[in-house]
């Protein structure tokens, strides 16, 4: 196996070295023929292949007011379900309607304060201040969703 990478390694340095300059020699044009469709792959994309798409993902910058197309569940899967998926330091759990019919007596407004400003050993937005206000409100309408 790693031989033969080896070769495939020598013969692409040679195809390449063959592109550029010796094209009169026939054996070299040979070889630079045969890898030419490696040869432009790595020439072109300039990264042999290995052109990652930069797809930014969860870069969801200042994220205003209104708030409509904040991904509550995603927020909630990457920062709050370490604790409320658990129960984890008396956490509530998500789903547990009881445990949660119980915090909505304090009404929603009072639990979004609770969460942005933290409450007890529930840290101040879930513990990444990187969230706007908006993407923690609508995290917890996800939690209280799914707990109804
Ligand atoms: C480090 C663990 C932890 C993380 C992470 C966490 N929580 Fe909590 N959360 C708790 C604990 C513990 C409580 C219970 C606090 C208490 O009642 O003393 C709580 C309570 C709450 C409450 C009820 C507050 C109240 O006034 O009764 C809400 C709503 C809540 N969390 C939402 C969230 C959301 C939304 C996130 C993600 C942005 C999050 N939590 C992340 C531990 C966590």
């Amino acid at each position: 196996m790693s031989s033969s990478k080896l070769i495939v390694g020598c013969l692409a340095t040679l195809g390449l070295t063959g592109l550029t300059f010796a094209q009169e020699d026939a054996s070299h044009e040979a070889i630079a023929k045969r890898l030419a469709p490696v040869g432009e792959l790595c020439l072109e994309g300039q990264d042999c292949g290995t052109s990652a798409s930069s797809t930014g993902g969860g870069d969801t910058g200042s994220g205003g007011s209104g708030g409509g197309d904040i991904d509550g569940a995603a927020i909630y899967d990457a920062v709050c379900m370490a604790c409320h998926d658990t129960g984890v330091a008396n956490a509530p759990k998500i789903g547990d309607t009881e445990a949660w019919s119980q915090r909505l007596e304090k009404g929603t407004d009072t639990l979004y304060t609770h969460v942005i400003e933290g409450f007890n050993a529930m840290p101040p937005k879930g513990g990444d201040p990187s969230l706007s206000d908006a993407e923690v409100k609508a995290a917890v309408d996800y939690l209280l969703d799914e707990s109804q």
